[in-house]
């Protein structure tokens, strides 16, 4: 064993390591708010102290007292291990079973400075999103890992890994829960104040199922959104050639927009606050131009407008500043959206117009009433310069980070039956919304991914290879490339343009260089493009073709791994939209039917308490077990939520399942019988 090995293997270390120094170069969390009480900051410690020998109790209790006082949260910086943090080549793990060495490749992914948002912090993206809530937990989840056989499953409550079990061989090796909680218990708040307690985490959505692949897997779906949403505005098919797109937010997901409008052909402006993450976004080559004065960017922007460019650019300061500016200067604005992190609204995802940077996180630290005030009061300024903008001609769509919903508990002017949208010429009308105030402005989902892509069982597909090797991801792209291109000439005209924008992707995947950490891959496809396209992976691992595992997943966003009725679900119109016996469905049916861990989680994208969402790892190593548990598990993963979608009468799925239904004997889907509008007249 080398001493990468031994210390995995090891797990928590019987002698207390150094020390860490905090080190700044690295990007750190924010401070979390002080919510414990006396009695539970008391509390927090002695749960944290829980995994260590008492011996080390006095040295620990203060330093975790520290840890709580200075950042709000115990992360036991002194245990972060001293070996780099990257995926490694799977046969570089210690432990018996092939699986659990796959789940460790995909954690240290997870954790890694390259692709982590707050590494030191176990958190990989969204600001909060995290694997593990503190050093100890990873310890030991990897140790467990390292020990397991095939025959047992490692339960994680919130990183807190419960023990390994005795299972069987098709059971899953992990299953994973984020953030469950007794639902009165799942406001915001309470994240705050139980993850300081040290016994939930916010698992976003592939953070805590070990499944974040980078930037990739967001750039892509931005870029299907963005010609999506082109598509959508485009009168007469001229594409996106010199329209404009003003959106927010360069951080982990919203940065992939500039590249993403660049790929579909656009005007992108994207407004920034934070210096630094308009830097990397720019030393990353993923915007081509910064302002930070209002007055040249008119400029620019006109000239880019007249010479239809592709151009993206970063306006460094505060978005509701943009729009404002664009209104008065009457700049023509075709698309419109926001990405600032409105999931988080109150601990630094969303920053309020008239200050800066650093103003705002000391007024959030140290006067959050009136740092919740000043938010509210921006977000109002937004909407109102967003709405004269649509009254124009703008067409705005939410990007599911819950900016209508914080708009609309802030005050803000976004509902549709308001005069200032009920005066209009052409008044935007009922989308069909029930249990809330409809709003006047559409979600991508709604509008775009919902009825074009996850209602025909499109969604984003994920490979990994855990040889770590670029030729085995080359290998992979063609295998894929080549499916895709089969099952397109057979597919009928309504999922035509999925299969082309894909087949497109894949094509130009190596060119387009987004591999940033493992060796991912991510594409949109339907049940049958999924399945078919594992099938040929599989058979390759048998010949040899490809010498190590494949890992298989997807992103939560996805047909029918998420229950969120502001995103995921928000084009079902049937009033279900407000439950999550989907999500919670595909899970358990995912964990009998073959995958190698399944996670559930509260919270995923849009924030605590406003969805549930759940994912899926499953290893490919070229047997026959393999074979047989991607096609029944692939299978129920999509067809689940067609049928759900098809039974809350959404056409595109009661299209895609009937398709299924007369390829699949075993299949019997109810399918929902069509009432007359003309027929409900009549009533109330
Ligand atoms: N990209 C997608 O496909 C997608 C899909 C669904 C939801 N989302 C949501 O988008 C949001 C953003 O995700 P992220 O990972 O990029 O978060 P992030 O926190 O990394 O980035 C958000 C950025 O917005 C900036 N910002 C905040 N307020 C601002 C303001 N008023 N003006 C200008 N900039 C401001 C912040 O400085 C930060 O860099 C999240 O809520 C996420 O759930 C993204």
């Amino acid at each position: 064993m080398n001493n990468f090995q031994k210390q995995i293997s090891q797990g928590i270390p019987d002698e207390l390591p150094q020390p860490k120094l905090f080190d700044p170069k690295i990007n750190h969390a924010p401070k979390r708010k002080d919510i414990l009480s006396t009695a539970e900051k008391k509390l927090a410690i002695r749960n944290a102290l829980r995994y260590f020998d008492k011996k080390h109790h006095p040295i620990l209790a203060k330093e975790f007292a520290q840890e709580l006082q200075e950042y709000g949260r115990i992360y036991m910086y002194r245990f972060r291990p001293d070996y780099e943090m990257y995926a490694r080549p799977i046969n570089e793990y210690p432990g018996v079973s092939n699986q659990a060495k796959a789940i460790m490749h995909m954690i240290q992914n997870n954790l890694s400075d390259a692709v982590a948002q707050h590494p030191h912090e176990l958190i990989t993206y969204g600001g909060n999103g995290a694997v593990f809530q503190n050093w100890g937990q990873y310890l030991l989840a990897m140790q467990y890992l390292s020990q397991m056989n095939e025959d047992q499953t490692m339960v994680v409550y919130s990183g807190h890994a419960l023990g390994l079990f005795p299972s069987h061989k098709n059971a899953p090796r992990v299953v994973v829960t984020n953030g469950m909680m007794i639902p009165n218990y799942s406001k915001q708040d309470d994240w705050e104040k139980y993850n300081a307690l040290g016994v939930t985490q916010y698992g976003q959505m592939t953070a805590g199922s070990y499944m974040y692949i980078g930037p990739q897997g967001i750039v892509h779906g931005t870029t299907i959104t963005v010609l999506n949403a082109g598509r959508k505005i485009s009168k007469k098919g001229e594409g996106l050639a010199g329209k404009l797109f003003i959106t927010s937010g360069l951080g982990g997901m919203s940065g992939a927009q500039p590249k993403a409008g660049n790929i579909a052909g656009c005007i992108t402006i994207c407004a920034e606050i934070n210096p630094k993450v308009v830097h990397t976004r720019y030393s990353q080559k993923w915007i081509d131009e910064v302002y930070e004065n209002l007055d040249l960017l008119v400029e620019r922007v006109k000239k880019a407008q007249i010479n239809k460019e592709v151009l993206s650019i970063a306006y460094q300061g505060n978005i509701v500043d943009l729009w404002e500016k664009f209104d008065e200067e009457n700049i023509y604005i075709d698309l419109g959206s926001d990405q600032t992190s409105l999931h988080n609204p109150w601990a630094g995802g969303y920053y309020p117009a008239g200050y800066s940077l650093e103003e705002s996180n000391t007024m959030m630290a140290k006067q959050p009433d009136l740092f919740k005030e000043k938010v509210r009061e921006s977000l109002r300024r937004q909407a109102d310069a967003i709405n004269k903008h649509t009254a124009k001609g703008t067409y705005f769509f939410d990007y599911g980070n819950a900016f209508l919903l914080e708009a609309s508990r802030a005050g803000a002017d976004v509902f549709l039956d308001s005069p200032t949208f009920q005066n209009r010429k052409n008044p935007p009308t009922s989308r069909g919304a029930v249990g809330q105030r409809e709003f006047a402005y559409a979600s991508y989902v709604e509008d775009i991914m919902g009825p074009m892509c996850f209602d025909y069982g499109f969604g984003p597909f994920r490979w990994v290879c855990t040889s770590a090797k670029p030729e085995d991801l080359a290998k992979t792209d063609n295998i894929a490339m080549q499916v895709l291109e089969e099952l397109k000439k057979e597919s009928p005209k309504e999922i035509q343009q999925q299969m082309d924008d894909n087949i497109q992707w894949i094509k130009g995947a190596q060119e387009n260089n987004l591999v940033v950490g493992s060796q991912a891959r991510i594409l949109y496809a339907d049940a049958e493009g999924r399945i078919k396209i594992a099938e040929a992976f599989n058979q390759a691992l048998k010949n040899s073709e490809i010498t190590a595992p494949i890992v298989l997943g997807r992103d939560h966003h996805d047909v029918s791994g998420t229950d969120s009725p502001y995103r995921e679900t928000s084009n079902i119109y049937d009033g279900s939209q407000f439950t999550a016996d989907m999500a919670i469905q595909n899970v358990i049916g995912d964990s009998f039917r073959g995958a190698t861990w399944v996670s559930i989680h509260n919270g995923g994208g849009v924030g605590w308490g406003e969805v549930i969402n759940g994912g899926f790892g499953m290893v490919l190593d070229g047997s026959n077990d393999a074979e047989r548990r991607l096609r029944s598990m692939l299978f129920w993963d999509v067809n689940n939520g067609l049928s759900r979608r098809s039974w809350a009468r959404n056409d595109g799925a009661m299209f895609a399942i009937k398709r299924e239904m007369e390829k699949t004997p075993g299949l019997k889907v109810t399918f929902p019988n069509i009432a007359d509008d003309d027929l409900l007249k009549s009533y109330f």
